[in-house]
């Protein structure tokens, strides 16, 4: 039997990596640290695609192997498309109040749900659309590159619902489901999430 081929992929969040795993049975599959890697660049792009190259390519100096590496967020149409690449720090860019009100120690995830569910508090059902966005960028061993999107449309809730998942998946209703991300189980997620929709077009990639 042929040796699998490795990719590193350029991340430490064990569930990123289960996904990955599930997505490509024919790949060995390394976290960053399972690769004996320590990379943690700022992501200072203003696209997905740039910061995803940006880890992609710093953990590409430090292997030989392949390297993938993914960047996503949620995009609310009515707010021209925000939180976009800034999701992950979401409330620190818009509102010092609700840091302020923070007497819960709320996590981030927490913290950025309530500052977007605040500022659409005044938007209708019908305006509250919304789609997550992945994308993930491979580096081959020879240095190159390629880049696969992934999306997932929705709208986003009024309140939160449900207890699994992380990040905007409380608030977060994909089309054609009356349940909430974080209503869904990982296994039910993953088969329609933006991120898995990316990483099934580069499976076809690499299986071509
Ligand atoms: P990153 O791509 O891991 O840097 O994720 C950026 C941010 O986007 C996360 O911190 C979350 O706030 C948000 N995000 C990305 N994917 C998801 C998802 O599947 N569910 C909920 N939030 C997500």
């Amino acid at each position: 039997m042929m040796k699998k081929k490795t990719i590193v992929v350029a991340s430490n969040n064990r569930g990123k990596i289960k996904e990955i795993k599930a997505i490509l049975p024919d790949f060995e599959i390394l976290s960053l640290k399972e690769a004996g890697i320590i990379s943690n660049p700022d992501e200072t792009e203003d696209t997905f695609e740039g910061n995803a190259l940006i880890k992609a390519k710093d953990a590409k100096k430090f292997t030989q192997h392949m390297v993938i590496a993914d960047d996503s967020g949620l995009e609310v149409y009515c707010l021209n498309y925000l939180p976009g690449v800034l999701s992950k720090r979401f409330y620190a860019c818009i509102n010092s109040s609700i840091i302020e009100d923070n007497q819960n120690s709320d996590s981030y995830d927490k913290l950025n749900t309530k500052a977007l569910l605040k500022i659409m508090r005044n938007i209708k059902h019908e305006n509250r659309d919304a789609r997550f966005v992945s994308c993930v960028a491979l580096i081959k061993e020879d240095g190159t590159h390629a880049v696969f999107y992934g999306e997932c449309e929705g709208r986003i809730l009024f309140e939160s619902r449900g207890r699994l998942g992380f990040g905007y998946d409380p608030i977060f209703m994909p089309n054609g489901f009356n349940l909430s991300f974080a209503e869904m189980s990982e296994e039910q997620k993953n088969k329609i999430s933006h991120r898995s929709a990316a990483l099934n077009k580069l499976k076809e990639y690499l299986n071509d």
